[in-house]
């Protein structure tokens, strides 16, 4: 007697599992979101399996219009998995045999669970690659066509959260450009090792059956097969790696944050934040929140909680496949979900979340002690030591702060008394527009070199 794939498993067994292990085991609540990917794998293994005459050409084109059916009800909500069902691997199965009948049966010959679900999650972590890598580009394009705008606008810049030297806010704008770039670069080279095909590795030892792990491997677009198949079915390193990569995306996108949110504060006041990003106090009236830099700093915990888990999950596992495993997909899924939501987020803050005010910028940049640096490269010029001019403009600083007065306000008799070198000229040196434009320096924040930079973007981001 025939029967249906109900019971998942051999018949070996005959008594049903406690339903509360069966929740406990059932992945199918989470995997559902690899039904497409578990369709097109089984697809191109059902193809194979014709090609190779292990099936016949009928019997595989039967299996692959049923797949397909599956897809187009999926689609239409007709397909709704259930918990006995424990995984979309099976409850595809089940599915097809109840659509097609018996020879849905043959779909699984010459592979197992342990290749499908890694092949599985490879082209699925696949098309989440591209898509991120998109998403940082918008960023990226988001952050430039501020920096563009931006080239004349200074804003302080920092060392230890203290005032340092003056930036043009292109420069700023940059630096998070050049960390994205990174981003992607690395989410680049991960892919090369998600787009290797463990389909066919079977079990674990490959199988006697004449699959061609090859056709399969390129019917679904993979660079590569695993030479080994114990490695194939037990290979996560590329879940680590992908993790770190998103660890760093959100640790970008975290100090960018930061940032954000101390600009946005009444102490640096740098920006306004717009009505379209910013959310009110159910109690003080008076406040705007920076209610999306604060979340995208929140969420990085996740990511970097998912990497350790992970790191944390494999580390004990003898080969091959280990239940354990399946852990792997909430974390990848999530932190998919988090990467891609905050980049957005972000990339809308700054498309429309937030105006920089330049005349508070202006302000901040023209009252400090950030030009003492170019006090000391002025006496430098005129061959005095470094470490000679450094101390004196130290002491310079120091009376000034004294004084109340800024270095621009000390008359000229009073530059005299501290060194005879001192001219007029030092005044202009003082501006803060001369101090950025002079640190022409290959990668400093010279107009000139930011200029360049902004060149080199354009080009790069929009061509
Ligand atoms: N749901 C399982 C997972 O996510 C699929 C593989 C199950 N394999 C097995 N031998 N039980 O890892």
């Amino acid at each position: 007697m025939e029967k249906a794939l109900s019971k998942t498993w051999s018949e070996r067994f005959d008594k049903g599992l406690n339903p509360f292990i069966e929740k406990f085991n059932a992945s199918i609540g989470f995997d559902i979101c690899l039904l497409e990917e578990d369709l097109d794998g089984s697809i191109a293994h059902a193809r194979m399996l014709g090609i190779q005459e292990i099936i016949t050409k009928e019997e595989a084109l039967r299996l692959e219009n049923g797949l397909q059916q599956i897809r187009k009800e999926a689609s239409d909500g007709l397909f709704q998995p259930v918990t006995s069902d424990e995984d979309v691997h099976f409850a595809v199965e089940k599915k097809l045999i109840d659509l097609i009948g018996p020879v849905g049966k043959k779909l699984h010959t010459g592979r197992s669970r342990n290749d499908q679900v890694g092949t599985d999650l490879r082209l699925w972590l696949r098309k989440r690659i591209d898509e991120i890598d998109m998403d940082l580009e918008r960023l990226q394009k988001s952050l430039f066509l501020l920096a563009e705008e931006n080239l004349y606008t200074l804003i302080p810049g920092y060392t230890h959260l203290q005032r340092a030297q003056p930036l043009s806010l292109a420069h700023h704008l940059l630096a998070y450009i050049e960390m994205a770039q990174r981003d992607r670069n690395r989410l680049k080279d991960v892919r090369k090792r998600v787009n290797i095909s463990p389909l066919g590795a079977a079990a674990l030892a490959g199988t006697s059956i004449s699959i061609s792990r090859k056709i399969t491997a390129s019917e679904l677009h993979f660079q590569d097969i695993y030479s080994n198949s114990l490695d194939a079915v037990s290979d996560r390193d590329f879940v680590v790696e992908f993790l770190g990569a998103s660890s760093l995306i959100m640790a970008h996108l975290s100090r960018l944050s930061e940032e954000v949110i101390l600009w946005a504060s009444e102490e640096f006041a740098f920006i306004e934040l717009t009505d379209r990003c910013a959310t009110g106090s159910s109690l003080m009236p008076q406040k705007k929140n920076p209610d999306v830099p604060e979340l995208v700093r929140g969420k990085t915990g996740r990511v970097f909680g998912h990497l350790q888990a992970m790191l944390t999950m494999i580390k004990g596992l003898p080969l091959a496949y280990n239940k354990d495993f399946q852990e792997d997909k909430e974390a990848i899924f999530d932190s998919v979900k988090t990467v891609k939501n905050s980049l957005i987020a972000i990339s809308i803050l700054f498309e429309e979340g937030l105006i920089f005010r330049k005349e508070r910028l202006n302000h901040a940049v023209s009252s400090d002690f950030s030009n003492a640096t170019d006090v000391a490269d002025y006496l430098v010029a005129k061959d005095i030591p470094f470490r000679e001019a450094y101390q004196l403009v130290g002491r310079i600083v120091k009376t000034s702060l004294e004084e109340g007065i800024l270095l621009k306000n000390i008359p000229l008799e009073r530059w005299k008394t501290f060194h005879k070198f001192f001219e007029k000229d030092i005044y202009e040196k003082l501006l803060p527009s001369s101090v950025v434009e002079s640190r022409l320096s290959a990668g400093g924040t010279g107009f000139e070199r930011v200029q360049e930079q902004l060149f080199y973007w354009r080009e790069k981001l929009f061509n």
